[in-house]
């Protein structure tokens, strides 16, 4: 409610004391020509969406928000949408003095462990992603104690792991900027390729051994790479690399 008006990309903005999910209401709400770059957030979310069919607890004092890009993007630039908002994460973060790393394609981790999901969901015409939502859940202000067990081993809180709040509008316009500005080069044809660079160097996962999950698929190796289109190279065993295009990596070692 307190958005500073900074950012195209937030306006108009619907906040509501709870919703089921953000990401379902903005893809209903879309249907029904709900315009490029609104926002659908929620204090609480009772029904919020994982990648993977999970689902994703989400209590007071976090970031659940929901942004809707109705902008030309060819569907093979798909990915850059969640990548380019990976980055517009970490930057903001970084800008509230949180150090954060990125785990391929999505996930944002501090002190190695999960803070943040991006969950991005399209829909397509032909060639074209007609529009998307871009789903981010940011485990910010309630303690990690407040996440379920199953979880705890792998996933934290701002508030746990750097041991301060985030000031959450803050925060929400810094992130909304970055995202204005990156997808303005997706427009142009700068998609992920353009900042690749940046972004390989707040990932987390490049040089380690890694367990990629993708559908009911496993494939073990060493993540290498991550090209201009931000598939990660994986070298296998026998040596072959393999481009992986989405998959979430399970477990990485040393
Ligand atoms: C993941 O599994 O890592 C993705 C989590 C995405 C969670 C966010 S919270 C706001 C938006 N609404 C949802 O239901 N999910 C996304």
């Amino acid at each position: 409610p307190h958005l500073p008006l900074t950012a195209s990309l937030g306006r108009p903005l619907f906040w509501a004391a709870e919703r089921a999910s953000t990401n379902v209401t903005a893809l209903e709400w879309a249907a029904q020509g709900l315009p490029h770059g609104s926002v659908v957030t929620a204090a609480v979310q009772t029904g919020g969406k994982g990648r993977r069919e999970r689902a994703w607890v989400s209590p007071q004092g976090g970031m659940w928000f929901s942004v809707l890009v109705r902008q030309p993007c060819a569907l093979h630039h798909a990915p850059d949408l969640t990548l380019l908002a990976s980055l517009a994460v970490w930057r903001a973060l970084a800008e509230s003095g949180v150090s954060a790393e990125i785990k391929w394609p999505n996930d944002i981790l501090v002190a190695g462990q999960k803070v943040c999901g991006i969950l991005a969901q399209m829909r397509a015409d032909g060639e074209w992603v007609d529009h998307a939502v871009i789903g981010i859940g940011i485990n910010a202000n309630f303690p990690a104690e407040q996440l379920p067990e199953e979880i705890r081993h792998r996933a934290t809180t701002i508030l746990s792991a750097c041991g301060f709040a985030l000031e959450r509008p803050r925060v929400l316009a810094a992130i909304l900027t970055e995202l204005d500005r990156l997808y303005r080069g997706l427009a142009t044809g700068e998609g992920f390729a353009s900042v690749r660079r940046e972004w390989l160097a707040h990932c987390q996962t490049i040089g380690r051994d890694v367990e990629v999950a993708i559908g009911n698929e496993i494939v073990r190796g060493k993540a290498v790479d991550v090209d201009d289109q931000g598939s990660l190279l994986v070298e296998l065993a026998d040596g072959n690399v393999r481009q992986l295009h989405s998959g979430e990596v399970l477990f990485s070692g040393s």
